[in-house]
């Protein structure tokens, strides 16, 4: 068998847990139980449950820092059985949770670990370190030479993920990415790194125990119970609207009506049209607003309308209670 064929190709890959068990030695009962979901290539599944529920042990399993006591993972139709391990770990980016960032290695340093490992000539890695820092917005004659006790909270997740980017691979693995960041810089980073999903389009499971990152990360989310059972898998809107039973019910809380409308924007509803002159005066939000933000705005402000606003700041419309809470029940 040749070097090439013991890797997975840089394209991004359909990941498939295939009845993959997980039970550790000395355990009386699984970690992983029979889980089966596909990820599609590109998209992004977040595994969300309880503490203990098994969502790092089923990060793991597909780079095989844990191996499985049952079922199959397959990358993109190959079998992880049939891939050397060491080969797979350089292919999937790994990023845990608090980054795992060397301390004593500069940013730059960091970031060029697995190059260096793969072998690539100065000249290649030092253009990657710096278009990756580029890419995360820390750019590499500033950032490159410091340590990460020199960088905030945020700039180190953001360099924990452009080393997990280094090597180009197709899938990612994050284990709780953001889980250490105040919620402002969380939602920065967030959308961040939505923003370079979209540019990069990488198979991406994300680990997380915050619904409403959760809800706003993945195209997929999967709820794993205790014992690591797959409890519900769909997307985010799905899974809002119709939770399987009364497990899931409860973990995404009483306020799911409310999470739904964060995933509507005003611009996505038909607009009343604006009267020419104002008649009393309606609160205003941009088109991209949630219809969360929306009916927030419209309880502060004793309003039964927002008036809403296009690209040029211009009013492209109204938007009434009752539309949004037409949308948020469709
Ligand atoms: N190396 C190990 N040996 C034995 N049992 C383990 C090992 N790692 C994890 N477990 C057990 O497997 C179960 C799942 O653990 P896992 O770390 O996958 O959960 P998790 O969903 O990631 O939890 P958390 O949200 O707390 O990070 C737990 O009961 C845990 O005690
Ligand atoms: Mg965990």
């Amino acid at each position: 068998m040749s070097q090439e064929s013991h890797k997975i190709s840089n394209s991004a890959q359909e990941i498939v847990f295939d009845h993959v068990v997980k039970t550790y030695p000395n355990s009386a009962s699984p970690a992983v139980d029979d889980l089966s979901l596909t990820v599609p290539a590109g998209e992004i599944c977040v595994l969300l449950g309880p503490s203990g529920s098994g969502k790092t042990t089923a990060l793991m399993m597909v780079n095989r820092l844990a191996e499985p006591t049952g079922g199959d993972i397959r990358i993109g139709g190959r079998s992880i059985r049939d891939l050397d391990p060491i080969q797979l770990r350089r292919s999937i980016g790994y990023v845990i949770q608090q980054t795992g960032l060397f301390p004593h290695l500069s940013i730059a340093a960091n970031i060029a670990t697995v190059p260096k490992v793969l072998g690539w000539d100065r000249k290649r890695t030092k253009d990657r370190v710096a278009e990756l820092l580029d890419l995360v917005g820390l750019p590499v004659g500033e950032y490159g030479s410091r340590y990460p006790t020199q960088l905030s909270g945020g700039q180190r997740q953001r360099v924990g993920i452009a080393r997990a980017l280094a090597a180009d691979p197709p899938v990612m693995l994050m284990d709780e990415p953001f889980g250490a960041l105040d919620p402002i810089t969380r939602e920065h980073v967030q959308d961040e790194f939505l923003a370079l999903h979209e540019r990069i389009r990488k198979t991406v499971i994300f680990v997380s125990h915050d619904i409403d990152e959760a809800v706003k990360m993945g195209d997929r989310v999967a709820i794993l119970r205790e014992g690591g059972r797959l409890a519900q898998y769909d997307s985010p809107r799905a899974l809002l609207k119709k939770p399987a039973d009364e497990f899931v019910a409860r973990f995404l809380g009483a306020d799911r009506g409310l999470k739904r409308l964060s995933l509507v924007r005003l611009s996505d509803l038909e607009l009343t049209r604006a009267p020419d002159t104002g008649t009393g005066e309606l609160p205003v939000l941009p088109g991209e607003a949630t219809l969360r933000s929306a009916l927030s705005l419209m309880v502060a402000e004793g309003a039964d309308a927002v008036r809403v606003t296009g690209d040029g700041g211009a009013v492209i419309g109204t938007a009434s209670m009752d539309a949004v809470r037409k949308a948020g029940a469709a």
